[in-house]
């Protein structure tokens, strides 16, 4: 059962290295933060720093090599692949760049997919309801490849809420989006993360939208560079 008072996200000393051989990357340098619950954490750094790899770190896509990474009070490390993935699915939702749907599944299929895996019976009424939360009420039996780049994106969003996670990550959402379409994903992401109470990072290149977050974190060259208040001993 997570504490209220305990923060949302935790990371201590966190090293991570990707790759094999030659092509091995030391990319997180010890990581240390503590994000409280609700709380909005604006993600910045230049590229290459590591910003997509520690929230895929905190999001439970990666592993560390060492240090702590606790989400919702658990301890990531205690858990094997398949707790990993259930823990995943109920507690994190995840927004990329690129929206990642399913191609071959309409859009209340893809909102449907991860509340039929935590095994709710009423999954496609649920899809529904958040389709039509995002706007896309009248979208819902689209396939991807039929929907704009910001329609794919708030069904990607509806997706990664509809589980009511209490971690919501999102990497770059407006990469991919026009700069008005961009706002429209952003006021929708503020919006949901409001009406649910969910802690949200945001990966961003734009400091604007950062600032809009409760707080900053900058990354350079894997390690926390400002924001010492937010760095745990
Ligand atoms: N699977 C991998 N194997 C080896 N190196 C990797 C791997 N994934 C990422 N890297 C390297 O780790 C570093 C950090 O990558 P990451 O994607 O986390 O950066 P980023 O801050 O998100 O950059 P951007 O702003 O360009 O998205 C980069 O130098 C990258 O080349
Ligand atoms: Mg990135």
């Amino acid at each position: 059962m997570s504490d209220k008072s305990a923060p949302a996200i935790e990371l201590r000393d966190v090293h991570l290295s990707l790759g094999r051989a030659a092509a091995r990357v030391h990319i997180l340098k010890g990581v240390s933060l503590s994000l409280a619950a609700g709380e909005a954490t604006g993600l910045v750094g230049p590229s290459g720093s590591g910003k997509s790899t520690l929230l895929m770190t905190m999001a439970g896509l990666e592993r560390p090599d060492s240090g702590l990474v606790k989400v919702a009070g658990q301890d990531l490390g205690q858990l094997g692949e398949d707790g990993l993935a259930v823990f995943r699915g109920r507690q994190i939702g995840i927004v990329f760049q690129s929206f990642h749907l399913v191609p071959t599944m309409t859009a209340r299929e893809n909102v449907a997919l991860p509340l039929e895996l935590a095994g709710a019976d009423d999954a496609f009424a649920r899809a529904e309801a958040e389709l039509r939360n995002v706007g896309l009420g009248d979208r819902m039996d689209h396939y991807p490849a039929q929907l704009s780049g910001g329609e794919q994106q708030r069904v990607a969003i509806a997706r990664a809420v509809a589980p009511d996670p209490a971690i919501l990550v999102a990497d770059e959402p407006t990469g991919n989006l026009d700069e008005s379409t961009g706002r429209s994903i952003v006021d929708l992401i503020f919006a949901l993360r409001r009406e649910r109470g969910a802690t949200l990072v945001l990966v961003t290149h734009d400091l604007s939208l950062a600032a809009a977050c409760d707080r900053t974190v900058h990354l350079r060259a894997g390690r926390i560079e400002v924001d010492a208040d937010l760095a745990v001993a």
